[in-house]
């Protein structure tokens, strides 16, 4: 038999080392090293053990057919809804909504359904039931932390749909080590994996986030699960995003929008419009980008704002809902390839509403705004841009020109900006085509302005 060894994992990244150490040596993680066990019995196993081999065209591929939550947001983020006996780590900041959420998913689970409330009494899920209407005889509630009590209640309830909440709060009693660890949590979901599949009832675990995106133990989760889910927003907008990170039964691309109100979570089938509702036109330091998540275009305004600082004193960049990474990039391609001199002010660059822009074709549009800003002349409010900025200054196609042209035309712009070989469907909207970021500064009337 293999030797038990004590190792440290990080609970950022899931990296293991045999010395203790303040700094995860793989990802840098400050504080995030945690002692484990490496080396001992096998994880138990994910399917049933002895199942017999078969051609492959024998398999019942039925099984996996997706279930409808009754939310249509959720089942768009799930290609469909949740399959039978899988599992499902749904994960996010304290507060952000999950609890909200699945409480409303079990409530519209159209048959017995069974929430694990190992954070909250029994009484103040009741209350917050009360508010969200979830009180319903098929939702079942137990206030339980210990594994077993858990089992034991799935047992006794024989729910279709089991949520967790959450996974760093329960433990096995039988594994001595402080719940929220790596080895409990660890544990708990291979546990609970098994129990999923044994029974063919979907499971969902709530997963805490820390603040710095790591999936606080259940980083380790992550191949565990069959799906994985974030729930992100800025906790002073009402805007929550559901995607899927990954998932065993889709694609991972699709977009889920909520809005956090008086009644919990609603959806939001036409985003693009909550997003622009506070927009002022003709104001210096915008661009309106028609970004892609998913199949799901979204027109998202871009803001930047820049100041100049005394000779000497470091210019402050600071990005919100874009990465600082890629705007550092943006400013030094602006900079170098149209000439524009930053290095004496500060920039501060954000997409609007809370929204978190991760595809290259929202580029354009922090370059435009920060121009805008810098230039201190407003683009024309009927315009939205898109295309990936190069580290020459050329502009690259985005994918799927003609679904943002269409979302563009729907909210009412008439025109865009665009990379030379966009596609050539317009979707009634006047397009000019650029192909260095110099054009496009050109076709906005911000040409020379603010260059050196
Ligand atoms: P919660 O679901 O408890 O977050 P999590 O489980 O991710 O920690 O959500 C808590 C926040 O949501 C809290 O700040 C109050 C707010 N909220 C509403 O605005 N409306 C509602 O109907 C509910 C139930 C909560
Ligand atoms: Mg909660």
């Amino acid at each position: 038999m293999s030797r038990v060894r004590v190792v440290y994992r990080c609970t950022d990244c899931g990296s293991a080392t045999p010395k203790w150490a303040g700094r995860c040596l793989t990802c840098e993680a400050w504080n995030s090293l945690v002692e484990d066990l490496e080396g001992g019995a096998a994880p138990p196993a994910r399917l049933s053990a002895g199942a017999p081999a078969m051609p492959i065209g024998e398999v019942d591929a039925h099984c996996s057919q997706p279930q409808p939550t009754g939310i249509p947001e959720i089942d768009r983020v799930l290609g469909g809804g949740l399959v039978a006996g899988s599992v499902t780590l749904l994960g996010g900041e304290p507060g952000i909504g999950k609890s909200t959420i699945l409480l409303q998913l079990l409530a519209q689970w159209p048959t017995r359904t069974l929430y694990v409330s190992a954070e909250e009494s029994a009484q103040q899920v009741r209350l917050r039931a009360e508010r969200l209407g979830a009180v319903r005889p098929d939702l079942w509630l137990v206030p339980e932390t210990s594994l077993p009590h858990i089992l034991a209640a799935i047992d006794q309830v024989q729910p279709t749909l089991v949520v967790i909440d959450s996974i760093q709060s329960i433990a096995d009693p039988d594994v001595a080590s402080a719940p929220g660890s790596v080895v409990q949590v660890r544990g708990c979901a291979h546990r609970l994996v098994s129990e999923a599949k044994r029974r063919g009832v979907p499971v969902v675990l709530v997963g805490h986030v820390t603040k710095e995106g790591g999936l606080a133990g259940p980083r380790v989760l992550e191949h565990v699960v069959d799906t994985v889910l974030s729930f992100e927003g800025d906790r002073h907008h009402a805007l929550r995003l559901l995607r899927a990170v990954k998932h065993r039964f889709g694609p991972t691309n699709e977009l889920g929008v909520f809005e956090m109100t008086g009644d919990g979570l609603l959806g939001v089938p036409d985003a693009s419009r909550l997003f622009l509702t506070d927009r002022r036109t003709g104001v210096p330091g915008s661009a309106v980008v028609p970004t892609l998540e998913g199949q799901r275009p979204l027109l998202v305004e871009v803001q930047a704002l820049t100041n100049p600082v005394p000779p000497g004193a470091p210019p402050r960049r600071s990005a919100q809902g874009i990465d600082g990474g890629r705007l550092a990039l943006l400013l030094a391609v602006l900079e170098r390839r149209a000439r524009l001199s930053l290095g004496n002010h500060e920039v501060f660059a954000s997409a609007v509403g809370g929204v978190r822009l991760t595809e290259p074709g929202a580029d354009l549009a922090v370059c435009l705004a920060v121009v805008s800003a810098l230039a201190d002349h407003p683009l024309p409010a009927d315009v939205v841009v898109f295309g990936e900025v190069g580290l020459a200054g050329e502009l690259r196609q985005a994918a799927h020109a003609p679904r943002r042209l269409a979302e563009a035309a729907r909210m009412g712009f008439t025109r865009a900006i665009v990379p030379t070989n966009s596609p050539p469907d317009a979707h009634g909207i006047s397009l000019t085509r650029v192909s260095t970021l110099t054009e496009a500064l050109a076709a906005v009337g911000l040409a020379a302005r603010g260059a050196r």
